[in-house]
């Protein structure tokens, strides 16, 4: 269980708690314009989100991970190779939805969070999208 600054040490609550905040904050942004601000298609712009989304549950929010992490049987991006991965994904192009595809999976590899990548990636995607 990551840290986290909500004081809850069990792991079935802190999920419900995380979630309910996490959907909370990701609701303001859109009703209060603040999405339309972002930048679209960059780390940096995931980034913001991440804070957006994150900030009251997680010390780490729009922080890059500092350790390697894996799902299932898949390792995402070491640490190590993460930041010229991250560059190297802002300058993908974006203009056609084969473009967009191939964008957002490098970005899912790349998992530059420690936590709450598909939720942020989700809404990265939506404004490249949108765009
Ligand atoms: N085996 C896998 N290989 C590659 N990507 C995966 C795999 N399993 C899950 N994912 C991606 O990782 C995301 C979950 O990452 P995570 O950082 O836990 O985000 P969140 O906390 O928002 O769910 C999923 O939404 C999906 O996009
Ligand atoms: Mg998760």
């Amino acid at each position: 269980m990551l840290t986290n600054k909500l004081g809850v040490t069990n792991q079935v609550e802190l999920a419900r708690v995380e979630e309910k905040i996490s959907k909370s904050n990701a609701k303001k942004l859109y009703d209060s314009g603040n999405i339309d601000k972002l930048e679209v298609g960059t780390f940096k712009g995931l980034a913001d989100i991440h804070r957006y989304l994150f900030s009251d549950i997680s010390d780490f929010a729009g922080e890059i991970r500092m350790v390697n992490i894996d799902k299932g049987n898949f390792r995402f991006a070491p640490v190590m190779y993460l930041n010229v991965s991250l560059d190297h994904i802002d300058q993908m192009p974006q203009s056609t939805i084969d473009e967009i595809v191939v964008k957002y999976v490098e970005m899912n590899i790349a998992h530059p969070f420690r936590e709450g990548n598909g939720r942020s990636t989700r809404i990265w995607l939506y404004l490249i999208l949108k765009q």
